[in-house]
């Protein structure tokens, strides 16, 4: 398969355009600029293949090139059919080291072709957003998992998907759960999703959120942040629960908690950030409003049933660029932004996440492929989480870019901290 520079019409002008956002971004990636620096210095990933699906953008580009700094020769394509920017893709394709097959609006047939052609370059290490790699190396590629040090993956649904694998027994690598680190999902999940899907819906819809019902289905990482952020420009937020003591906080923390079938009555945008299936499906689309809008912030395009409503819809049009409109027949319009995929990566104008909070997961992910290189052969197949020193790492560099200093424990401090002879 050809990568992306011999299948699009001008390469060079795209690439240009690529590299200035990837300029842009990594101006602000001081973490990956910090690794960089070592990586350049000690050749880390000297001789290694490494694998990569995740959404290709202009942080991503930075994670890719850094590996590439530290030697490794890499291949990327999209873990999205919609949020690829063709641009930043042909930039990557245009360094020596980095093959890139990522092209936005693929259908799935050229979808998968792409992941094969990553796949096929015989990868010592993969890098995931959702598990598409290993799922591919598993099923059609097994013979390739023996000479497979590892692999990362940088979300909760494909966390999700290697822990189901796993309980199988049919995970034969280890893999680095980077969503479950610390300095990922408690700035990636709750402030990035938070940040970047409201900005997307804003962008793509030009309406505001003051005044308005937001109905936010699951009140997880990214459900908390989306909730937070709505509720700090004025919305009436609304969430939607299946686990107790989540739907609990999100009363205890002020917001309106009720099922799916009364919100829906009620709501004006819904988002949706649970990783489930069918959360918004027909019982709701017959309540809601004239109006309203849907959107998913979670991995896959299927928490929003769009089979069903178009099913009950009697046209079915684009009203705006990214947003498609659904006319049931008493003549009311449910309008759904970017195909029910990922809106902060793949709406029209979607940027992601703001760069620092994806230089925080990149700074982690950059780390782990280093300690799979390192020590991979430690780790037994598996999910496993990423040593808390490598996290802290990070930490420690964000920190000291930022110019915040702040205590250490003393000795003495330590000492008690880590015993159990002292009572009242
Ligand atoms: P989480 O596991 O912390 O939260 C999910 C929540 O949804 C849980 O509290 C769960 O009880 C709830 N839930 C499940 N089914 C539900 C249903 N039918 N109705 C209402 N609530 C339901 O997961 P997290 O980290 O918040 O991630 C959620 C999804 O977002 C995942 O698919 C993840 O991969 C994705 N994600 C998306 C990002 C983006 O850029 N849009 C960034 C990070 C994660």
């Amino acid at each position: 398969m050809d990568t992306i520079r011999d299948a699009v019409d001008d390469p060079d002008t795209l690439i240009e355009a690529g590299r200035q956002k990837i300029d842009w971004a990594r101006d602000h990636m001081p973490i990956l600029a910090t690794i960089e620096e070592e990586f350049t210095a000690e050749q880390p990933l000297e001789g290694l293949q490494i694998a990569m699906a995740m959404h290709v953008e202009a942080k991503t580009a930075g994670l890719v090139e850094v590996l590439a700094a530290g030697g490794a020769t890499v291949a990327i394509t999209g873990c999205n059919p919609l949020s690829t920017h063709d641009d930043v893709s042909c930039a990557l394709d245009a360094h020596p080291a980095i093959s890139s097959y990522a092209r936005r609006g693929v259908d799935e047939t050229a979808y998968y072709e792409a992941l094969r052609a990553v796949v096929q370059t015989d990868p010592d290490i993969t890098v995931d957003d959702g598990m598409d790699l290993v799922h591919l190396i598993h099923t059609e590629y097994p013979a390739m998992i023996e000479t497979i040090i590892g692999g990362a993956e940088e979300t909760t649904t494909g966390v999700q998907r290697l822990r189901a694998m796993a309980a199988d027994g049919a995970l034969e690598y280890p893999v680095f759960a980077v969503n479950d680190s610390p300095m990922k999902h408690l700035f990636d999940n709750i402030h990035g999703t938070g940040e970047s899907a409201l900005a997307a819906i804003a962008m793509t819809t030009n309406l505001a959120l003051a005044g308005k019902t937001v109905v936010v289905a699951g009140f997880g990482y990214c459900g908390r942040g989306v909730a937070r952020k709505a509720a700090g420009q004025n919305a009436h937020v609304v969430v939607t629960e299946v686990e107790p003591r989540r739907a609990l906080r999100a009363h205890m923390e002020g917001y309106t908690v009720m099922p799916m079938e009364a919100a829906a009555a009620v709501g004006d945008l819904f988002i949706t950030t649970t990783g489930n299936r069918d959360v918004i499906t027909t019982a709701a689309f017959e309540v809601m409003q004239d109006g309203a809008v849907l959107a998913n912030a979670g991995h896959f395009d299927i928490e929003i049933d769009l089979d069903g409503l178009e099913a009950i819809a009697t046209a079915v049009t684009e009203v705006r660029e990214g947003v498609t409109g659904y006319t049931l027949a008493d003549g009311r319009q449910i309008n759904v932004l970017a195909e029910g995929r990922l809106v902060n990566l793949a709406a029209p104008v979607a940027l992601g996440h703001p760069v620092e909070v994806m230089d925080q997961s990149f700074g982690v992910q950059a780390l782990c492929v280093r300690e799979l290189a390192d020590a991979g052969t430690r780790y037994d197949p598996g999910v496993h989480p990423v040593p808390d020193g490598l996290d802290r790492r990070v930490a420690e560099i964000k920190l000291d870019a930022e110019g915040v200093a702040f205590d250490r424990l003393t000795d003495e401090q330590r000492t008690y901290l880590d015993s159990w002879s002292h009572g009242t």
